[in-house]
């Protein structure tokens, strides 16, 4: 039994199917020195947010986010320590309304260095859900190693009854050292689900069925302690893009498109020195005369223009209601407006040219 037992190990099956045959066979001692030779190493770094969140009370909805440290989370969790050898460091603890670009870039970095390093096999960022789509996709675009990157929130603070954050976290961290995950590269987790950060959007301000791939669905389904993956997704970035060096990003807004909406903030932010403008517009990225007028007046002076939808789902299509050609713009495809503009910054670091522009955006 025990040769079999060292047999199993040799073939280097899961962490998991070990365990089943470990119960059987060796003592304790000889356990933790085989776990900690063969689990999967994950690395969490915390950012904050509602999964680090305190309220006052159980039941009462009143909480602030980020308010418990990295190894209160660890400790919260044990059932992860069976899955994987865990490390965790406290990147920062904010709500993420407060993210920010600066943090981005240090996740990333942090990321590429564990990766590079050989630190880990896989990371788990805890991240609160109000931007967790933006961070997401910033990683997945940034981050040079396949290797699983799993970000996970929660939508009740962690003093409340029937807190959702503890499950999620205990997922994230079996997705991250599943065998199947290992070229999975950077996902969301979240209620028992498993999404393409390119893909995936929060939709609802507070139910934990929040967050949805609205146009294509998760990728995977998550059940009794296991993940089955059904598709991946065809837009993986050709290159990955190298902030290695960098310490901001050209500044891109976000325009609103609405009834009657007047030209001004496309104004202002050119004043402010927007090196881009991603236009949420209506229906198919649409846009009233003196919208239209002031986005293309902008195009022709040299910032990029990329017309997104404030739809919430499907494509924002090229040259069709809108002769983006003669406009000088780009369209965002089926990229919501917060994603497209994570995209833009990216671009803007390398060209300009927003023909080049608009093959990253269907493409990456
Ligand atoms: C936040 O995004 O930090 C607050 C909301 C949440 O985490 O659910």
């Amino acid at each position: 039994m025990k040769r079999m037992f060292v047999l199993t190990l040799a073939l280097g099956l899961s962490f998991q199917s070990q365990a089943q045959i470990a119960t059987a066979t060796p003592t304790k001692a000889e356990m933790t020195k085989i776990q900690t030779k063969t689990q999967p190493r994950v690395i969490i770094l915390a950012t904050g947010g509602t999964i680090a969140g305190a309220g006052e009370s159980a039941t009462k909805a009143a909480y602030k986010a980020g308010q418990v440290p990295i190894d209160a989370l660890l400790n919260a969790v044990p059932e992860m320590h069976q899955l994987a050898k865990i490390e965790g460091e406290q990147v920062a603890n904010i709500g993420s309304q407060d993210m920010n670009i600066e943090t981005w870039l240090k996740l990333s970095k942090r990321i590429n260095q564990i990766f590079d390093n050989n630190e880990a096999d896989a990371v788990v960022v805890t991240h609160g859900t109000d931007t967790l789509e933006e961070t997401a996709y910033f990683l997945s675009l940034t981050i040079r190693s396949n290797k699983p990157v799993v970000l996970v929130g929660a939508m009740r603070p962690s003093t409340a009854m029937s807190q959702d954050g503890n499950r999620n976290l205990l997922d994230a961290v079996m997705v991250a050292s599943a065998p199947q995950s290992k070229n999975i590269g950077t996902v969301v987790v979240m209620n028992e689900l498993v999404f393409a950060a390119r893909d995936v959007t929060k939709t609802n301000t507070t139910s934990t069925a929040t967050f949805q791939s609205r146009n294509f669905g998760p990728l995977g389904l998550i059940y009794d302690g296991k993940v089955n993956y059904y598709y991946q997704s065809t837009h993986q970035p050709t290159k990955k893009f190298n902030v290695d060096k960098l310490d901001k990003l050209p500044q891109v807004d976000i325009v609103y498109g609405y009834a009657d909406a007047s030209p001004k903030a496309i104004e202002c932010m050119i004043a402010d020195g927007a090196k881009g403008l991603v236009y949420a517009g209506l229906g198919n990225g649409n846009f009233n005369a003196p919208v239209g007028a002031a986005l293309e007046k902008a195009a022709k002076s040299g910032i990029a223009v990329v017309r997104s939808a404030r739809a919430g789902s499907g494509r924002v299509t090229l040259n069709n209601e809108v002769n983006d050609a003669a406009m000088g713009f780009a369209v965002a495809d089926d990229l919501n407006p917060q994603k497209a503009r994570v995209l833009l910054m990216l671009s803007l670091t390398g060209t300009n040219d927003i023909k080049v522009i608009q093959d990253i955006f269907f493409k990456y």
